[in-house]
């Protein structure tokens, strides 16, 4: 970052806006980690330990895991030392104590979020991508079967891993989690933009052109 200070970056939209799509993209790019809260939650679960047994219970369903489960997690996983230089946050924060938590961790490493961006995308295109996403069982790639597809049919272009689809993204499931979306995420578009951070992203572009807007995002707010 120019002024040397880390850089924190919430990427806020509904499921199936991409945003471990841009993160992971961001990511790279950057060598800043992509934390993403369903990732960790997922890896926990492939493991079976105690927090994906009781993760499962809430995801299986589209709902939010508990916030004293997620906070505490969030918090634990941004004081590694790999996230020094900052992070790239997908998927939290979910609700407004989640918001409010993440403000108060920032503030305790001596920094705040510079901007939000919310990358915005219509519900019939949600659920299109939900219903079409494929992901990589070994590298976590993510695929679209009509908008972003792999070479060969269910390989991972990247390491050849065998490709799987979400249980959340059957359609009862994904359906729950965006109205779940709708009630506890989407106040935090107005609680960034009360705070004039929101910067809103035309997430219906290609892949490409929502990684240009974005990086255009953090380059006119002094990211690096
Ligand atoms: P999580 O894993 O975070 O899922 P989500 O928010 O529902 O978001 P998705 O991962 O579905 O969408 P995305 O925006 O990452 O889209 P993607 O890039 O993959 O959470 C899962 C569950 O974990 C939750 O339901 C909850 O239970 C729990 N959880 C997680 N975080 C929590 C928290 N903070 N608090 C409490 N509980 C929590 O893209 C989607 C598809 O579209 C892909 O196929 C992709 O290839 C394609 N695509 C992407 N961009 C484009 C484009 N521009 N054009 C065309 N296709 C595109
Ligand atoms: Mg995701
Ligand atoms: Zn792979």
């Amino acid at each position: 970052m120019d002024d040397g200070s880390p850089l924190f970056l919430v990427l806020l939209g509904a499921p199936g806006a991409g945003k471990g799509t841009q993160a992971r993209m961001l990511s790279e790019k950057w060598g800043i980690p992509q934390v993403s809260t369903g990732d960790i939650f997922r890896g926990n679960l492939e493991s079976e330990t105690e927090l994906g047994l009781l993760a499962k219970q809430y995801m299986e369903k589209g709902e939010l895991v508990p916030d004293e489960v997620t906070i505490g997690m969030v918090q634990e996983r941004l004081s590694h030392s790999d996230c020094a230089r900052g992070a790239i946050l997908d998927g939290f924060p979910r609700n407004i104590p989640q918001a409010r938590a993440l403000d108060d961790i920032l503030k305790e490493k001596g920094t705040s979020l510079r901007f939000v961006p919310y990358i915005k995308v219509s519900d019939e295109v949600l659920l299109a991508r939900l219903s079409g996403r494929w992901i990589c069982r070994q590298c976590g790639a993510v695929y679209h079967m009509l908008y972003n597809p792999p070479k060969v049919p269910g390989k991972c272009d990247i390491c050849g891993g065998e490709l799987y689809q979400r249980p959340d993204d059957r359609p009862e499931v994904a359906k729950n989690r965006l109205k779940v979306y709708f009630e506890q995420t989407a106040p935090l578009i107005e609680y960034y933009r009360q705070r004039g951070l929101l910067v809103e992203i035309d997430g219906e572009q290609e892949i490409e052109g929502v990684q240009v807007a974005l990086e255009a995002a953090i380059k006119s707010h002094d990211c690096p």
